[in-house]
């Protein structure tokens, strides 16, 4: 059987990673996340699609194409997070398992990014962990894949 296929899906700003708030998101640039992440996917069997947009209109299409070509998504929907209803309804139509990831502690920062819009569609929410939280995220979904697979 192939490795299963997971969307590591970016929202707006996280192209700055590095250069943008170094003291909230840290040193680590997004072409090092994906670094990171494909290492992980290798030792996780799995295999990854990387991407970010800052439009949100991409980020749903991207979502509507990954229905038929994913069995799960790991989401930084970055500030997208706390303002859409449309990026929920799209994560909402998928039936594939989502695991939110948020580099910072949002619960330590302003209150408006305390909500968010996607928590209640995900399996697992990771925050406040660095650019790590990407990996855990992939570990996560390897199990949560592995099991859906033995139930199948
Ligand atoms: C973020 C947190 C969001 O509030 C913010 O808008 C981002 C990044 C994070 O990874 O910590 O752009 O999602």
């Amino acid at each position: 059987m192939s490795n299963a296929s997971v969307l590591v899906l970016n929202g707006p700003n996280l192209n700055l990673l590095g250069t943008r708030e170094p003291t909230i998101y840290g040193a680590e640039t997004l072409a090092d996340v994906e670094r990171r992440c494909r290492d992980a996917a290798a030792r996780l069997e799995l295999q990854i699609d990387f991407r970010q947009s800052n439009a949100e209109h991409q980020l749903i299409d991207w979502l509507h194409e990954s229905r038929t070509t994913v069995q799960g998504i790991v989401i930084n929907p970055a500030a997208y997070t706390h303002t859409s209803v449309a990026l929920a309804d799209a994560l909402a139509a998928i039936d594939k398992p989502v695991i939110e990831v948020h580099i910072s502690n949002v619960h330590r920062r302003e209150a408006f990014r305390h909500h968010s819009y996607v928590s209640a569609l995900a399996e697992a929410v990771i925050i406040g962990c660095g650019t790590q939280g990407y990996e855990l995220a992939l570990e996560r979904m390897a199990t949560i894949l592995k099991q859906k697979a033995k139930v199948q």
